[in-house]
């Protein structure tokens, strides 16, 4: 939510703060901006819209200067607009901020400015800082910095100029990302490591409470009280070309088809030529832990609905999914006794973040399964199982579902040895069939142009519908949330039982119904619902195991069959057809499948 970049060097800044910009989009892309200190004053430009609109403002008239904050905005406070986009600045230009937060007391902190006669130029939070730096700036501006900090409440990831400082970078984090990038003779700070890759891969990771003085030549860490902080400086492994588009025509097709890699590094990882499942350094006593709750948020809240199965099929231990802007709020039934899993892709989500503290001071054991490392919620959950999807831009997550499902399965077979719950016969089998998932994935992607064909008969649909049962159902939850979000098109999932209970009243002519049908055990009753809707005009496209294939061509317009798998593990296999289906949907609609409207890879706020 919001991305911020900073640079000092040698360089002309504005090139590396909009090439930082650029890779950070994903974050919001509402407006962007750009402070750069030139001689003597603190030169500002910003542009509602794309960042496209700030570049070309400044390729027509350019701004010099070898230190700048940069800026790229999803809207809370305020709509997108100039006045609204960072930098913020006081009334002079002698002081420039952008945030990535909230700013939670700024109706109280504005009314103190405003009667000491302060003017506002915008409607957001952030406005009040720069303005309260300038009414308590002393001496010694970073002692001002920190001051303020005191009075603010809420979340910030914090670049801060002043005139005064023509060769320093402020910096400041609570709740929100922040790294400062170490480079030779040059330095950064960034919301996220890929704005930095093309420059350095050597990141220091900001906590909270703690302030930055940036320069060319060195950094420094503060506590809120001024005291020094040593800190950690971290060799980053991700690849510039992993970061890029590398051929493919947008992030979300080169993640989908990244899927076979980042799901067999996922496996990798944690599974011994021995095929042992190496979990160990998870300080956790599995015999003592009575139930399970899994936390997240959209996609990573999908993945959790597979995880519930995963965990009480293998592992046989009660499991229960919660979203986690609601968990917070029901009470739940959390104790020593209780294992959390948060899964979150960047890790970073605010209300993961918050539920993930509240299960913590509840007593209970915390397990985060995230992509970045060093990210909040990997940092204060008891353990961590990474992810190894590597960067994931396109905000419509792909590759990071597949990746926190083949960990759930891992955890699960995991929990069910050391619980002696499993067969070693049964152990093996499951583990065989996942590890066949990456090139069974790579089949499936073979059959791109089959799905484009038929996606090419959904570009005029309105509404539609993705029906399963059991791990199917779970797996038509994330496939109608991909389209809903990159296409824009109306769909709704529903577990395949429950349809004749009310929503099938709005099935008619043609409309698309996406069926899921990979469990044996409900293959009969699904295909009987796929009769009802059919029964009803419904145009529909099933996905299916080879193995089912006779049948179910019987009852379908169109059939995508993915290789025969284990039931058990066909959630993360077949969930890939429909991220295509998704995808083609959006391109042939000639919308942006990166950056879908309204929308952010990295929710901060709750
Ligand atoms: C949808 C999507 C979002 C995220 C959600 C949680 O494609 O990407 O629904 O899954 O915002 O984000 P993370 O996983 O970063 O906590």
């Amino acid at each position: 939510m919001c991305g911020i970049v900073g640079y000092v060097g040698g360089k002309l800044a504005s090139d590396i703060i909009l090439d930082g910009l650029e890779k950070l989009e994903y974050r919001g892309y509402d407006s962007a901006g750009i402070a750069v200190q030139t001689e003597n004053k603190i030169d500002i430009r910003k542009k509602v819209g794309r960042l496209q609109n700030l570049s070309e403002s400044i390729q027509e008239k350019g701004i010099e200067g070898n230190l700048a904050i940069g800026h790229t905005r999803w809207a809370t406070h305020g709509a997108p607009s100039d006045e609204n986009s960072h930098p913020h600045y006081n009334s002079d230009m002698t002081i420039a901020v952008v945030h990535n937060g909230i700013i939670e007391n700024y109706m109280e902190l504005k009314k103190e400015l405003l009667d000491k006669g302060y003017t506002f130029n915008s409607e957001t939070d952030t406005e009040v800082i720069p303005k309260l730096l300038d009414l308590y700036e002393e001496e010694d501006f970073f002692k001002t910095i920190q001051k303020v900090l005191k009075m603010v409440r809420g979340s910030y990831a914090l670049g801060i100029l002043n005139v005064k400082y023509p060769d320093t970078i402020f910096c400041a984090r609570k709740d929100s990302p922040l790294i400062v990038g170490k480079g030779e003779k040059e330095n950064f700070i960034a919301s996220d490591v890929p704005a930095l890759l093309k420059y350095t891969n050597k990141v220091y990771y900001l906590e909270n409470g703690e302030l930055g003085i940036i320069k060319e030549d060195s950094v420094e860490f503060f506590d809120l009280d001024g005291n020094s902080v040593e800190k950690e400086l971290h060799e980053i492994k991700w690849t510039m070309e992993q970061a890029t588009k590398g051929g493919y025509s947008h992030f979300m097709l080169k993640e989908i088809f990244e899927q076979p890699k980042s799901i067999e590094d996922t496996l990798k990882r944690r599974i011994s030529d021995k095929k042992e499942i190496l979990f160990d350094d998870i300080n956790l006593d599995i015999e003592k832990v009575k139930d399970i709750y899994i936390v997240a948020c959209g996609t990573a809240y999908n993945a959790g609905l597979q995880g519930k199965f995963a965990l009480q099929k293998i592992a046989k231990i009660k499991s229960d999914v919660d979203i986690a802007s609601e968990f917070r709020y029901s009470d739940p039934f959390v104790d020593e006794n209780s294992l959390v899993i948060l899964v979150s892709q960047s890790g970073e989500t605010l209300d993961t973040l918050a539920a993930l503290r509240d299960s913590k001071a509840k007593g209970a054991r915390t397990l985060a399964i995230t992509n970045v490392i060093g990210s909040s919620i990997a940092r204060e959950a008891d353990d961590v199982i990474y992810t190894w999807a590597g960067p994931e831009i396109a905000v419509a997550s792909t590759k990071a579902y597949t990746t926190q499902v083949t960990v759930f399965y891992m955890l699960a077979l995991y929990f069910a040895k050391k619980k002696a719950c499993i067969e070693e016969k049964e152990y093996n089998r499951i583990l065989d069939n996942l590890l066949a998932v990456p090139k069974q994935v790579e089949q499936i992607l073979a059959k791109d142009n089959e799905i484009m064909k038929m996606a090419e008969k959904m570009i005029d649909c309105q509404h539609g519908f993705f029906l399963g049962r059991g791990l199917d159902y779970s797996v038509a939850q994330e496939a109608s949330l991909k389209m809903k979000e990159v296409s824009y098109m109306h769909t709704e999932a529903f577990a395949s039982g429950e349809l004749k209970h009310g929503t099938i009243a709005l099935i008619e002519q043609d409309i698309p119904v996406l069926a899921i049908t990979t469990q044996e055990s409900l293959f009969e009753k699904s295909v009987s619902n796929i009769r009802e809707v059919k029964a009803r005009g419904a145009f529909v496209i099933s996905i299916t195991q080879e193995k089912n294939a006779d049948l179910v061509k019987q009852v379908s317009d169109e059939v995508i069959l993915i290789p025969d798998i284990d039931d058990l593990i066909a959630g993360i296999t077949c969930v890939v057809p429909l991220q295509l289906m998704a995808y083609h949907v959006s391109t042939l609609r000639g919308l942006d499948v990166d950056k879908p409207r309204n929308l952010a890879k990295s929710v901060t706020v709750e």
